[in-house]
C-alpha cells in the first residue's frame, strides 16, 4: 500500500522488516479520537482562512466522522503498511473523496500533528485520573463519621508511637490524594497547549490561523516557538512524574494494608470480591489486588525513568525517537486508572476489627509522649522529661505493667511533681484527648478537619467554625 507520507523521491517500496519495525499503529490507534478531533478543527481553520471551499470542509468533516465511527465500531482496516493512526485516517480520507481528501494536511506536518493529539489525550486522560482520585478521596472521607470512635495504634518506624483516631488515619489520605490532584490540575495546564501549526518545525508560509485553532480545541494558548513545541514532550514526562507519584501513594497504602490484613495485625477484614484463593491451601484468602497495585507502581515508576531517557538525548526538533513515549505513556495512565478504580470500593469495603484493635492498644507505651508533655507543662525542661519517662517505661516494660498502673512510689520516686493525678491523662484514650494542636489528632481537631473535607469533597455550604486558635473560614 502507498502511503501518503512517501512522496516521489522514493524509487523502491519500504522493505517489510523495516514496516514492522516502525509501525506504531498497534498502540497509537487509541489516539484516532483525537487525530479526528485535531483534524476536524485543522479543516474548518482551512475553510476560515481560505484555503478550503466550505464544501470541501463539509465533505472532510463529513467524512472523518465516518471513519471515527468505523474504527470505533472496530470495523476500520488496520494495516502496519500505513505506519500510524495519522496515515491510516488520511489515507481513508483520500480514497473517500479523492483531491480533496489531500488538501486536509496543507499547512501542518505529522510532527505537529501527533504532538496536538498527544495532548488531547493526555488532557482527558489527566481529566479521568482527576475524577478517578476524587472518587477514592471520597472513599476515605466516607470512613470517617462510621469509625470516628477508633483509636489506632500510629506508627513510626513501624513500632508503635502514639495514638490516634481512624478518622486522623483515613483524612491522612485525602491529604496526600489532594496533594496528587494538585499535579493533575498544574500538569494540565501546561499540557493544554496548540502544537498545531508549527508544521514540521519552522511554521508554514501559508496563511493559517493557529488561533482559530487553539480556540475549537478548546486549548488555553498557542505554543510560541515551532521548533520548540514539535519536540515538545514535557507534558508526557510530567504526566508519568505525577502518575508514579500517585502510583506510590497507591503502594503505600497498598503495602500497608497488605499488613494490616495479616494475622498477626489483624487490623483489617479485607472484603472478599477483591481477594483471591490459592489453588492448593483452602483456607487462604489472598490480598491480591493490594499486592498488584504495590506490584504495578513499578511498572509506572519504571515509565518515567524510559521516558526520561528517551528525550534526553534528542536534538531539536521532531526525532522519530518520540514514537516510543507512547507506550510507557499510555501504561502509565490506563494502569493508575485501574488501580484508582479498584482502590476506592476496596477503601469502601474493608471492615477495621474493632475488638482486635481494641485489646491491643495497651501494649507499645502509647502514652508516653503524653507523660513527658505533662511533665514539660510543669516546668520539667523536655529533654530532662524524655528521659525521665524512658526510665519509667524501662521500670513498666520489667514489671509487664502499663504506664497508668506503676505503684505511686515509683512514680514519685522518678519526680515529686508525679501524684495520682497523673492517672487522668494516661491510657490510650485520655491520650488522644490530650492533644490540642493544629492538625493533631485530637478529636475536636479531627472533627474540624472532616467538616474541611466535607466542603471540599460535598461541596456543603462553607461555614465558620470557631477553634482554640480563633475563627478559621472554610474554602468554598
Ligand atoms: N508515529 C509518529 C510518532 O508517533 C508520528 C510522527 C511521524 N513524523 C515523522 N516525521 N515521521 O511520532
Amino acid at each position: 500500500m502507498a502511503t501518503p507520507s512517501r512522496s516521489g523521491v522514493f524509487t523502491q517500496a519500504t522493505d517489510r522488516r523495516v514496516e514492522r519495525f516502525t509501525e506504531s499503529i498497534s498502540f497509537d490507534r487509541r489516539l484516532y479520537a483525537h487525530d479526528i478531533q485535531g483534524s476536524t478543527a485543522h479543516a474548518q481553520m482551512l475553510a476560515e482562512v481560505g484555503v478550503l471551499t466550505p464544501h470541501e470542509r463539509d465533505q472532510i468533516c463529513a467524512t472523518l466522522q465516518q471513519i471515527g465511527k468505523e474504527i470505533e465500531h472496530d470495523v476500520f482496516p488496520f494495516s502496519i503498511a500505513l505506519e500510524d493512526i495519522h496515515m491510516h485516517i488520511e489515507q481513508a480520507l483520500i480514497e473517500r473523496l479523492g483531491d480533496v481528501g489531500r488538501k486536509l494536511h496543507t499547512g501542518r506536518s505529522r510532527n505537529d500533528q501527533v504532538a496536538t493529539d498527544l495532548r488531547l489525550w493526555v488532557r482527558d486522560a489527566l481529566d479521568r485520573i482527576k475524577d478517578g482520585l476524587e472518587n477514592l478521596q471520597r472513599a476515605f472521607f466516607d470512613r470517617c463519621e462510621g469509625d470516628f470512635e477508633v483509636i489506632l495504634p500510629g506508627y513510626t518506624h513501624m513500632q508503635r508511637a502514639q495514638p490516634v483516631l481512624a478518622p486522623h488515619y483515613w483524612l491522612a489520605y485525602c491529604e496526600k490524594l489532594a496533594r496528587d490532584i494538585d499535579r493533575v490540575k498544574d500538569c494540565r495546564k501546561r499540557t493544554n497547549v496548540c502544537s498545531l501549526g508549527a508544521a514540521a518545525l519552522a511554521g508554514t508560509t501559508l496563511p493559517i490561523d493557529r488561533h482559530d485553532v487553539m480556540q475549537r480545541l478548546k486549548f488555553d494558548s498557542v505554543a510560541g516557538n515551532s521548533l520548540d513545541v514539535s519536540s515538545d514532550r514535557d507534558f508526557v514526562v510530567e504526566s508519568a512524574f505525577v502518575l508514579s507519584l500517585i502510583a506510590a501513594h497507591l503502594s503505600t497504602w497498598a503495602e500497608e494494608w497488605i499488613l494490616w490484613s495479616t494475622a498477626e495485625f489483624n487490623f483489617l477484614k479485607l472484603p472478599h470480591e477483591f481477594c483471591t484463593g490459592s489453588s492448593i491451601m483452602p483456607q487462604k484468602i489472598n490480598p491480591d489486588v493490594l499486592e498488584l497495585t504495590r506490584g504495578k507502581s513499578a511498572r509506572v515508576i519504571g515509565h518515567l525513568q524510559t521516558l526520561l531517557v528517551l528525550i534526553k538525548g534528542l536534538p531539536l526538533a521532531y526525532n522519530r525517537d518520540l514514537q516510543e513515549d507512547k507506550p510507557p505513556l499510555f501504561d502509565s495512565f490506563e494502569t493508575v486508572e485501574l488501580c484508582l478504580e479498584l482502590a476506592a470500593p476496596l477503601v469502601a469495603g474493608a471492615k477495621l476489627n474493632r475488638e482486635g484493635i481494641a485489646a491491643k492498644l495497651d501494649r507499645g507505651y502509647l502514652d508516653a509522649t503524653t507523660l513527658m508533655e505533662y511533665l514539660i507543662q510543669k516546668g520539667i525542661a523536655q529533654r530532662t522529661a524524655h528521659h525521665l519517662v524512658g526510665s519509667l517505661v524501662n521500670q513498666a516494660m520489667q514489671q509487664g505493667v502499663s504506664l497508668a498502673e506503676l505503684p505511686l512510689e515509683t512514680l514519685q520516686a522518678a519526680h515529686p511533681d508525679l501524684d495520682e493525678s497523673v492517672r487522668e491523662i494516661l491510657g490510650v484514650d485520655k491520650a488522644v484527648a490530650a492533644f490540642r494542636s493544629y492538625g493533631s489528632t485530637a478529636p475536636s481537631e479531627v472533627r474540624r478537619q472532616i467538616e474541611i473535607w466535607r466542603s471540599r469533597l460535598y461541596q456543603t455550604d462553607p461555614a465558620v467554625l470557631k477553634s482554640d486558635e480563633g475563627a478559621i473560614t472554610l474554602e468554598k
